[in-house]
């Protein structure tokens, strides 16, 4: 495959238990295999010290007014925003687990009026646009099945259900225009052939559209 300038900003989302580091792994891998630089970054990225106050929220060791909390996971991608810039630059992929789609729909899951996907996309603004989003979807029954959940703060039925919902209503809504939804029930291989389908799309699509501007 041949590489395009720059580099494409690639990101993986959906519920807890869709699968998402697993895949996230292997897209990286098939990636590299086909001679592309990659960068592999998560959010939250737990390591700095925004991120450690976001940790110490989710496992229960602190309490963080719903506002604050959110704008601390926003924090933590605007103080990688820089690097991820420079690496897409550079002609290097970037490829995230978990991006400001959750940060959107996990803190408007919470119900409060005064914190709707509308506010809680405002801070957000301004931060690398992804060329793709590709949303593991999960029904939460799979998900039950999948081991249950674990001990963090968003991981109950009730939460991960209302979180399901709003990807769905995002979808409707400007952001909606960067997301592909993608089956995550079955086999991890066929869902790894799905994902790495539309990233070539995505780059061919990405390549076309460099070629037309050299042309014009
Ligand atoms: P993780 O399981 O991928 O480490 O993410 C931890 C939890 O944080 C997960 O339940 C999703 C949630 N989350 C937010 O609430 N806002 C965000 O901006 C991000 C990136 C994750
Ligand atoms: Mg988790």
């Amino acid at each position: 495959m041949c590489q395009s300038s720059r580099g494409a900003l690639i990101v993986i989302e959906g519920l807890d238990r869709a699968g998402k580091s697993t895949q996230h792994a292997r897209l990286c891998q098939n990636l590299e295999s086909q001679g592309h630089r990659v960068n592999r970054m998560r959010f939250p990225d737990r390591t700095t010290s925004i991120g450690k106050s976001i940790d110490a929220y989710l496992k229960g060791e602190s309490e963080q007014e719903d506002h604050v909390v959110h704008l601390l996971f926003s924090a933590n991608r605007w103080e990688a925003a820089t690097s991820i810039r420079a690496a897409i630059e550079e002609g290097i992929t970037v490829v995230i687990d978990r991006y400001y789609y959750s940060g959107i729909v996990y803190s408007a899951a919470k119900g409060r009026k005064d914190l709707s996907l509308q506010w809680a996309r405002e801070p957000e603004i301004g931060l690398p646009r992804p060329d793709i989003c590709l949303y593991l979807d999960i029904s939460t029954e799979e998900q039950a099945k999948r081991g249950g959940f674990g001990n963090e703060k968003y991981e109950t039925s009730a939460m991960q259900e209302r979180v399901r919902e709003l990807f769905y209503k995002l979808q409707l809504l400007p952001d909606g225009q960067d997301i592909q939804v993608i089956d995550a029930g079955g086999n991890v291989a066929g869902v790894e052939k799905d994902i790495m389908e539309r990233v070539e799309q995505m780059m061919a699509d990405t390549r076309l559209a460099e070629d037309l501007r050299n042309i014009l």
